[in-house]
């Protein structure tokens, strides 16, 4: 049903398009002859139409539509595993169902939901504001690229300028990092403490960790080679390999690795280098220290420094990337953790 309204808007569009278009030659059929049997004079070419529909069709054609519908049953976010629950509730449906998100795009205000439904074309697609692609970019008709000012820390806008934007709004943090009382402890107050599971926009940025001093440096803000030549959607919606990623997916697609990393890509694909140990080294110590308790948060009151140690394990293993969204950043954050919890 979709897919005919928008082909028959397509058509009309494509037919008023006609109309402009085929003005070069003179528009009136030929006459009978005049009384005389002389042709009249022919009339002046008209102006060129404006450019018709193909670059309309480059996005809206069947096997497009088909190819986009297929590879978004191996995504993510058509699983919605976490609708149920996290999408009925007004603090966590702006990023967790349908009804939340377009709530809170277009009102700013979620409420509870009853029925809530997940994430589908419509919940990030909308209508397009813009047609001047040319001189505005494409739009994609998507409900939001606009700048993103964080829940965290409403002091900061991350600006992909384009259509990464549409996923800082749902993939960054809901908490920020420990500070200290006036004992320099901090108190762990619930078992779901920590940055929550989509950090990826604030570490690609290379903030919001805990940053311990240590023998790592930390990289300035936004200068990640990820951040600066890549993007979310380069990485996760580019062209397919041929295996079942890219697009929408959202699965990373090697063909936008291998644009830099032309010697392949780096560790296969395991993240960044030591990041998968430094893990299990942190992990150990933070349950040595009470902190964790079988991977979980545990109730209590910790030196800051065993807090801030805390978050940068939970930061960097709920954004799932194993490093690679910005690997110096998560290496400094992991190293110098490591350090501070060794020598406690
Ligand atoms: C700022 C957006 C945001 C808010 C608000 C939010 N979440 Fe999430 N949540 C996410 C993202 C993004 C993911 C997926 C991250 C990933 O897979 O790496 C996620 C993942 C989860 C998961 C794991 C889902 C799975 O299938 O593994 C659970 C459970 C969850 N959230 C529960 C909640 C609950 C409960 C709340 C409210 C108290 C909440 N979330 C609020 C963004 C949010
Ligand atoms: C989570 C957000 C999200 C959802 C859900 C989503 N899209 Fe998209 N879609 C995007 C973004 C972002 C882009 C632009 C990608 C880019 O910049 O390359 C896009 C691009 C597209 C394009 C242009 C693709 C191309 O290759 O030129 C089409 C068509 C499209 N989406 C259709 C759909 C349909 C149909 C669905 C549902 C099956 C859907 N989208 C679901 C975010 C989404
Ligand atoms: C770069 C890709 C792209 C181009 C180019 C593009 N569109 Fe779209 N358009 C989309 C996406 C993505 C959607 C939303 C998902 C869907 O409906 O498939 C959409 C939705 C629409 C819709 C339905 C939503 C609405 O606004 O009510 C119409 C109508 C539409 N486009 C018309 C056009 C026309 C006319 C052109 C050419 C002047 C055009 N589009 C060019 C990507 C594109
Ligand atoms: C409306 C909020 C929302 C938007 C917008 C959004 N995401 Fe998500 N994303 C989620 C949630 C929630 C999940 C977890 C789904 C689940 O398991 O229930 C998720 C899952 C994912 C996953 C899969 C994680 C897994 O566990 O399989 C990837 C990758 C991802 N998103 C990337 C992106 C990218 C890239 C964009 C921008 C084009 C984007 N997302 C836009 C909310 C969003
Ligand atoms: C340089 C390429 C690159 C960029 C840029 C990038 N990602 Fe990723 N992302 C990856 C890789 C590689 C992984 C790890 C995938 C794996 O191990 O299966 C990943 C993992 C993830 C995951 C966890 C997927 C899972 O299976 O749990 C999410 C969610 C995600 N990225 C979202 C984002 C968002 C949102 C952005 C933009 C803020 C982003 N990514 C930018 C390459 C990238
Ligand atoms: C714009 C160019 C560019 C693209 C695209 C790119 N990378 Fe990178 N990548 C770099 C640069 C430069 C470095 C080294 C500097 C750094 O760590 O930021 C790097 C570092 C890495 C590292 C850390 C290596 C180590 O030894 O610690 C990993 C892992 C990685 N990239 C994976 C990926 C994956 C996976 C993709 C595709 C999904 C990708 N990159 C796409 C430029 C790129």
């Amino acid at each position: 049903m979709k897919n005919l309204k928008l082909i028959n808007l397509l058509l009309i569009v494509a037919t008023s398009l006609l109309l402009v278009n085929c003005t070069t030659e003179p528009i009136y059929p030929e006459g009978p002859a005049g009384i005389d049997g002389v042709d009249g004079i022919d009339g002046t070419n008209g102006k060129d139409g404006a450019t018709g529909t193909t670059e309309c069709a480059t996005c809206h054609n069947v096997g497009k539509s088909e190819a986009v519908h297929a590879s978004y049953l191996f995504s993510g976010h058509a699983a919605g595993g976490a609708v149920g629950y996290a999408g009925s509730r007004a603090s966590c449906a702006k990023c967790h169902s349908n009804e939340g998100y377009v709530d809170y795009v277009t009102t700013g205000v979620t409420t509870d939901y009853e029925n809530p439904t997940a994430i589908s074309c419509k919940t990030c697609h909308d209508t397009h504001t813009t047609f001047d692609f040319e001189n505005e970019g494409y739009d994609y008709a998507l409900r939001s690229i606009a700048p993103v000012q964080l829940i965290a820390d409403a002091s900061y806008t991350i600006d992909y300028k384009g259509t990464s934007n549409n996923c800082a709004q749902c993939h960054q943090p809901r908490r920020s990092p420990p500070t200290a009382d006036e004992d320099g402890n901090f108190a762990v107050t619930s078992s779901h403490w920590g940055p929550h599971h989509g950090p990826q926009s604030t570490l690609l940025e290379g903030i919001q960790g805990a940053e311990i001093a240590g023998t790592l440096e930390y990289p300035a803000v936004g200068t990640a080679s990820h951040r600066t030549g890549s993007s979310c959607t380069s990485c996760h919606m580019g062209a397919t390999s041929g295996e079942t990623d890219g697009e929408h997916t959202w699965i990373p697609t090697s063909t936008a690795c291998t644009e830099c990393h032309t010697a392949g890509i780096p560790n296969d694909g395991n993240g960044a280098t030591g990041i998968v140990e430094g893990m299990e080294t942190l992990h150990q110590l933070l349950e040595e220290a009470g902190i964790l308790n079988g991977g979980h948060p545990h109730q209590g009151t910790y030196p800051i420094v065993v807090a801030e140690g805390a978050w940068n394990y939970l930061l960097l293993l709920e954004d799932a990337s194993k490093g690679a969204h910005n690997p110096k950043y998560a290496k400094a954050l992991l190293n110098n953790s490591i350090e501070a919890l060794s020598t406690d």
